[in-house]
């Protein structure tokens, strides 16, 4: 018999999940945590998202863990997580999705959106001035799968795109900044922060006053704009407040947040300078999803290098 799935997800529908799975590979046994585990030495393969601590010292014949989504902190912060390849999605479908948010919500700010949802629940027919978009600077926070795509469809609508990674870069039409000490010059060229980093103990906490207080507010917008679709963590909730406050920031598109689901008392929801998307960029969509890692466990199982392997080391 086959080596048995077991699926361990929280805060998504993990029946779905099931479905999915069982459709694109009928012949395979896959079990739902914490209701179908059965004999749990007969799991070689984990599909994760948000499990609970400790969850794999259940299965001690674990060979292989997929996160169902492209950030791996959610297992990596378990200290119970066994020495085993961890694999991240990369699939177009999550991508693609990510692209087409940072678009909607990059070209929300150039084309002065809000002022005309203002202005329409008000009466107003008035024309705000509008420059081009390569007179507009968009920086980009994280340049691996989805940061990379977001910048070159950013480039292809014609604004001024500049990235931040951690090692050196050629992008074709973007300025490459990389490493702490190229992070000040990155932000000085930056109206626009999307921010696409992993959250690991580099990156935690690196949106704060201090970064916002570098970004240009001088360019063609008048101000700073930040949209965060990394992690909640990468952010210091008070700071974005502050910076809204003092104009660091002129507005905040936030799709993750430290505490999902955003708690109903966050100042974040009636603040007039915030949009709040549910941590949706880029869904886990099982359709797409199911059969990618379906396909990884058939390469492991011909003894094929697993894909998109998670570097323990780095957090992402
Ligand atoms: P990748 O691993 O492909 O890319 C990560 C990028 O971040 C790389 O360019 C990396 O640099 C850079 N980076 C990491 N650490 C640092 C650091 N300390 N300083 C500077 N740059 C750094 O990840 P993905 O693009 O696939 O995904 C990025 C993140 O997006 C995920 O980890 C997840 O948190 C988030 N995400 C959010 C979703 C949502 O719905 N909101 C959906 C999907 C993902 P280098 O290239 O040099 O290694
Ligand atoms: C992901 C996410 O990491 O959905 O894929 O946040």
């Amino acid at each position: 018999m086959r080596s048995s799935i077991i699926l361990t997800i929280t805060g998504w529908d993990a029946k779905i999940w099931e479905e999915r799975f069982r459709e694109q590979d009928p012949g395979r046994d896959v079990r739902l945590w914490p209701d179908q585990v059965g004999n749990p030495s007969e799991i070689a393969y984990a599909c994760a998202w948000k499990p609970p601590a400790g969850w794999s010292t259940h299965f001690a014949n674990l060979k292989v863990i997929f996160s169902l989504g492209a950030g791996v902190d959610h297992l990596l912060g378990d200290p119970t997580l066994p020495d085993l390849p961890i694999v991240r999605i990369v699939d177009a479908d999550l991508t693609q999705r990510m692209t087409e948010y940072v678009v909607l919500h990059t070209l929300i700010y150039h084309r002065r959106q809000r002022i005309y949802d203002d202005q329409q629940r008000r009466r107003i027919w008035h024309e705000v001035n509008q420059p081009n978009a390569s007179e507009v600077a968009v920086g980009v926070m994280g340049l691996g799968v989805m940061g990379g795509a977001a910048a070159e469809a950013l480039a292809r609508l014609g604004f001024k795109v500049a990235g931040w990674s951690s090692t050196p870069k050629v992008l074709p039409g973007l300025t490459t900044y990389a490493g702490p000490n190229e992070l000040k010059a990155f932000l000085a060229d930056t109206e626009i922060l999307i921010c696409l980093l992993p959250h690991t103990p580099a990156t935690q906490g690196i949106l704060n006053i201090r970064l916002f207080r570098g970004l240009k507010r001088d360019g063609a917008l008048g101000g700073a704009y930040l949209i965060n679709a990394g992690r909640g963590a990468l952010q210091i909730d008070h700071d974005i407040l502050t910076a809204l406050d003092d104009g660091a920031l002129a507005a905040a598109t936030l799709d993750v947040f430290p505490q999902e689901p955003l708690p109903s008392r966050s100042p974040f929801w009636a603040h007039p300078k915030v949009t709040i998307t549910p941590h949706n960029a880029a869904v886990s969509d099982p359709r797409a999803l199911a059969g990618n890692v379906l396909a990884q466990i058939r390469r492991f199982e011909q003894g094929l290098p697993l894909e998109n392997v998670v570097d323990r080391q780095a957090g992402y």
